[in-house]
């Protein structure tokens, strides 16, 4: 899926009590574990997800009792081992994988009235309909998310460009090599102007100097349209460069161990000594948790 509408809350929904307590005092390391006031745009409370073990007899708990909080205009991210159940959490936050028990909420935005906010969904592999021009995969979704037709030149050559794929557009995904087919559907995502965003490991599969030009793109896009992002990586240092908040996961199954927020003022350089400290506390912490 590249875009799709959320379930969405009643207008008048409240932020979650736990959101409403006063933001904790910054520790010194740059990270704090307290929440802060916000108004919610996604609200994961208590889901839990099996699916059946091989052979079909039994099913094993992926996700235990997840509950989290992503709030308008934050961009929060999760880092957890290969297999705990990042993916499925996007998956099922964008209503293409159910759960067993629990609530997932898209609330609409305080801005956009009764508006359905737009969910742009960067998969962990490009899926790009191979038989459409790189174009036409961006207009296969500007449609579906009833983007006027007027606007499509304009959101296609912008962000084709901001990917670095600019006269690309006629060109079909399997003439492209796997980096640029991502950045295709990194650019597809972008051209609905989502109000969340969710990114499943967008830039794993890119070389070190495009993705780091597109994280700062990426943040340019933050200070510009808001939107909420949703972003999962196994890269912490990416993470704590672009993060408000970082939920870190365990794994078989699945639990939140540490949410951090990062006080980091943006813009902030990847090379910040204050981004890399941060990265190094946590990625010890991350391995006295996966690996015990
Ligand atoms: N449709 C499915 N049926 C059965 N098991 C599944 C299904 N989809 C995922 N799983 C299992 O659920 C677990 C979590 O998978 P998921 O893809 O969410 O992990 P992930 O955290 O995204 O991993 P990675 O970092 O490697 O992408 C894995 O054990 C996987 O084998
Ligand atoms: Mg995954």
């Amino acid at each position: 899926m590249w875009g799709c509408k959320g379930r969405v809350a009643a207008p008048s929904a409240l932020p979650p009590a736990e959101l409403q307590r006063a933001k904790g005092q910054s520790a010194p390391s740059q990270q704090s574990t307290e929440p802060e006031a916000t108004v919610p745009a996604i609200t994961i409370d208590k889901v839990t997800k099996r699916f059946l073990a091989p052979g079909g007899q039994t099913r094993f708990i992926v996700l235990d009792d997840i509950s989290l909080i992503v709030g308008d205009g934050e961009f929060v991210s999760i880092v957890g081992p290969s297999g705990c159940g990042k993916s499925t959490l996007l998956n099922i936050i964008a209503g293409i994988e159910s759960y067993d028990t629990g609530t997932v909420t898209i609330h609409p935005r305080v801005a956009a009235a009764n508006a359905q906010p737009r969910i742009g969904y960067v998969f962990q592999s490009p899926r790009l309909l191979n038989w459409l021009t790189v174009e036409k995969n961006i207009h296969f979704v500007l449609e579906a998310q009833n983007v006027p037709r007027s606007k499509w030149p304009d959101l296609v050559a912008k962000n084709l460009a901001m990917v670095g794929l600019a006269g690309q557009e006629r060109n079909y995904p399997l003439n492209l090599s796997g980096g640029m087919q991502q950045r295709v559907a990194i650019a597809r995502a972008l051209a609905i102007e989502p109000d969340i965003l969710l990114m499943d490991e967008p830039f794993s599969h890119l070389d070190a100097i495009t993705a780091r030009k597109l994280r700062f793109d990426l943040m340019d896009i933050l200070q510009r349209a808001k939107p909420t992002i949703l972003f999962v990586t196994h890269d912490l240092s990416e993470a704590v460069f672009l993060s408000n908040k970082i939920h870190m996961m365990s794994t078989r199954p699945a639990r939140i161990f540490k949410r951090v927020m990062i006080d980091i003022p943006r813009p902030r350089q990847p090379e910040d000594a204050r981004v890399v400290e941060l990265e190094k506390n946590l990625l010890r912490e991350f391995f006295s948790v996966v690996e015990a």
